[in-house]
């Protein structure tokens, strides 16, 4: 397991399917991502079993607490072992979860594990940006703004945004330090 200050980094199993497409079929949060169709179990399997096979893709369970409790999901993808980049994403299920400093715990967490572990030089994302949670968290962990892809995604009927962000090994910020409770 990948350990952090408060959440740990465990593998995916078949069982945490159900989880992950009630997340991504929430409203809340399927308004945040570049998905806009509907999730069904089936193609989720299929998405894991290529995962299963795949050299360019690991994503992980994300679990706070004791007994612990998976609250959201994380992974690195499109790894180019050549050119040692690759793309983030990462979803905090539900919003009692959210603004507690847990995402920036297990972004900082992955980040760790894709320069420490795999040798990556650079992690890059894209967000929406009114997608202000995500961007703060982003900032903290040490990635900083490239640029904005215009026009990039067609989402309820009209063409949006999407700002391109990238940290690099070289240019790593301290860890985020011990996460704060926000929330009441
Ligand atoms: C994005 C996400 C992973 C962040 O995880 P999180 O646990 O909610 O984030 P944290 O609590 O660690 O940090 C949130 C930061 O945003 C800030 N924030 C929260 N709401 C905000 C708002 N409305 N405006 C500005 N800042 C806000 C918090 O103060 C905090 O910043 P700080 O650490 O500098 O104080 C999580 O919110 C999530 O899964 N959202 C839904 C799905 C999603 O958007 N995924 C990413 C798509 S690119």
């Amino acid at each position: 397991m990948l350990i952090g200050d408060r959440v740990q980094l465990r593998g995916i199993e078949r069982a945490d399917l159900p989880t992950f497409v009630r997340w991504m079929n929430d409203p809340a949060i399927r308004g945040l991502i570049a998905r806009s169709s509907p999730l069904s179990m089936a193609e989720e399997e299929r998405w894991f079993d290529a995962l299963l096979k795949s050299t360019t893709d690991v994503v992980f369970a994300i679990q706070t607490g004791s007994p612990a409790r998976m609250i959201g999901s994380c992974g690195l993808h499109k790894i180019d072992w050549k050119n040692r980049n690759c793309a983030v994403g990462i979803v905090i299920g539900a919003d009692a979860d959210r603004g507690h400093g847990l995402g920036t715990d297990a972004m900082a967490c992955l980040l760790r594990h894709a320069f420490d572990d795999l040798g990556l030089y650079r992690v890059e994302l894209e967000v929406f940006p009114d997608n202000a949670a995500a961007l703060a968290s982003y900032t903290r962990c040490g990635f900083v703004v490239e640029g904005t892809r215009r026009g990039a995604i067609f989402k309820k009927g009209a063409f949006k945004d999407l700002v391109l962000m990238s940290v690099l090994a070289s240019a790593r910020k301290p860890a985020p330090g011990k996460a704060k409770k926000r929330k009441a």
